[in-house]
């Protein structure tokens, strides 16, 4: 607080009287304009608005321990108004609790569409067990395989109930949640309305608080390990039969621009669409030419910028798309290009790029590695390796990869019948092999990607520009409170 205090201390006699002298005399004795805060609870803080010339501001706190009235002045800052580091602090306040809307309103999405996959199973456990005891009490003869299999499946069901009753009342804690954020911008409104006296070191606290919490939820309810995989739905077909097409997987949900980049090498062109209506009746565009072409079809837009392979070469160019212009360019090291390692479908796929709640990922091999799959964290801003991990998967015999919440899940072919072989956990360098069943509906996948913002699966298929949600459950952790 820059703000300096002087208590002067002045000790009067009865509240009512003194809240009437505060509001009524002292303002005219003083000759300054006042209004009254009204806060919740037993105190009440009075304000006078600072003068132009002096910014002097009492407050009376009407209940002290003792029943008294203690009057605090505050001196004048040096430069008022739009320099008054109190209503930069206020700005900086509300920006902090309006990026914590923004991000409850993800985090609300995620836990709406989890909580709707938890009913389902719910419900769907539920009436398997009710049929399963109407069978067993009654007495007509039944296929005895097939009921004792059932009753095997449903006895690994079971135990997932308390778990669901876990994750609704996580569910709980997101309303509750957001109700706080909710009160806190609308006390920080008011604040800004009546610009004058609070506490800010409570309100700082509370916005402190707040992020926690969030921080907090975020971790237990936002990333976990994908169990499942939705039907597919048909966004276009439009295209070849390879390339890539997404959405910018950071920025604001606001934006939701659409960019399109068929074949997988040598392209140089990308349409860059308004909206996912504009994509889908291919209206609405404009096009970018890349100064550098493209090879494979691991491309991501992440935070406004391209990040793609360029074509013969292990390296990774960003382009800023607003600016038109290549930001950094930087070599992979000793990742293969040019056909050496790509994915089972060919295509100069050698180097995947994606990014997930962690960041930005190259997915790629080394002739070191054997042509198994190495993972690399990049630095977004420099392209620069912070972190590498060999998961010991040929990626050849991978259809394609995509990140989810740090773990690397690769499926086992581009063709019909593929499914989700294998995940490779970055946070434990540890592997394992998966069946995640999902439709492949036009039999050749060249591009898939997880965008952590909208947690879809983005996919393009034989000409067709697809999409899946994906379910991702977490074990919770029954000790301890947020
Ligand atoms: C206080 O100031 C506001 C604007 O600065 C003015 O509209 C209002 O009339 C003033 N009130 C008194 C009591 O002087
Ligand atoms: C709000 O979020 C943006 C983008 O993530 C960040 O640049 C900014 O510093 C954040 N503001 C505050 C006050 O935390
Ligand atoms: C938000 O404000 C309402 C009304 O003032 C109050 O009833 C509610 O308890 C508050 N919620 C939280 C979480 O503080
Ligand atoms: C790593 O992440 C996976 C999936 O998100 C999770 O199931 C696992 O518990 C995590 N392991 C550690 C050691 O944090
Ligand atoms: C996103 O881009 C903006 C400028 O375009 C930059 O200020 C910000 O730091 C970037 N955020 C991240 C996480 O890279
Ligand atoms: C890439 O491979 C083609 C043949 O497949 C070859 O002609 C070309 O020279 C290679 N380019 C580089 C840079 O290795
Ligand atoms: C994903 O789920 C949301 C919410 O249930 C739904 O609106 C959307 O159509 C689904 N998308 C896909 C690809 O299934």
């Amino acid at each position: 607080m820059t703000v300096p205090l002087l208590k002067i201390g002045a000790v009067l006699s009865t509240m009512a009287m003194v809240t009437n002298w505060m509001s009524q005399t002292l303002p005219s004795l003083v000759g300054l304009n006042g209004t009254t805060i009204s806060r919740g609870g037993t105190s009440e803080k009075i304000t006078l608005f600072p003068s132009p010339e002096d910014g002097w501001q009492i407050y009376s706190s009407a209940q002290d321990p003792d029943g008294k009235c203690i009057c605090t002045v505050v001196a004048p800052a040096q430069n008022m108004c739009t320099r008054d580091p109190r209503s930069r602090q206020l700005r900086q306040l509300m920006e902090k609790v309006q990026n914590i809307t923004q991000s409850m309103e993800v985090l609300d999405l995620r836990t709406y569409r989890d909580l709707q996959y938890v009913r389902n199973t719910e419900s769907l456990m539920k009436v398997l067990d009710n049929k399963l005891k109407v069978v067993s009490e009654s007495q007509k003869p039944l296929n005895p395989k097939a009921f004792q299999e059932l009753k095997v499946k449903m006895d690994e069901l079971l135990p997932l109930l308390p778990v669901l009753d876990q994750y609704k009342s996580d569910a709980r804690m997101i309303v509750q949640l957001k109700d706080e954020v909710r009160n806190l911008s609308l006390l920080l409104l008011a604040i800004q309305e009546e610009m004058g006296a609070y506490d800010y070191e409570e309100l700082q606290q509370r916005v402190l608080i707040l992020e926690e919490r969030l921080h907090a939820c975020m971790q237990k309810l936002g990333c976990g390990k994908l169990t499942g995989v939705s039907n597919p739905i048909t966004i276009r077909a439009s295209g070849s039969r390879f390339g890539s097409w997404m959405t910018d997987t950071m920025t604001p949900s606001s934006d939701s621009r659409v960019w399109f980049m068929d074949g997988y090498y040598k392209g140089r062109r990308v349409l860059e669409y308004r909206s996912i209506n504009d994509f889908m009746k291919g209206q609405n565009f404009v096009q970018h030419l890349l100064p550098h072409p493209w090879a494979g079809t691991g491309h991501v837009v992440y935070n406004g910028s391209l990040y793609y392979n360029k074509y013969q070469s292990n390296i990774i160019v960003k382009y800023h798309f607003r600016s038109r212009s290549v930001l950094v360019q930087r070599s992979l090291n000793s990742a293969g290009y040019n056909n050496t390692f790509p994915y089972s479908w060919g295509g100069f796929s050698d180097i995947d790029l994606m990014t997930d709640e962690n960041g930005l990922w190259a997915v790629y091999t080394t002739n070191q590695n054997a042509g198994n799959i190495v993972i690399s964290r990049l630095e977004p801003q420099t392209l620069e390796i912070l972190q590498t991990w060999d998961t010991g998967y040929p990626k050849r015999s991978a259809g394609e990869s995509f990140m989810i919440c740090g773990t690397l899940y690769v499926t086992n072919s581009h063709l019909a019948g593929a499914k989700i072989y294998f995940a490779y956990y970055t946070n434990s360098s540890s592997y394992e092999y998966t069946d995640i069943p999902f439709h492949n509906q036009y039999s050749h996948i060249s591009m898939l990607d997880y965008n952590p913002r909208e947690r879809v699966l983005y996919t393009w298929n034989n000409g067709h520009q697809v999409l899946y949600n994906v379910t991702l459950f977490h074990v919770i952790k029954t000790s301890g409170e947020l």
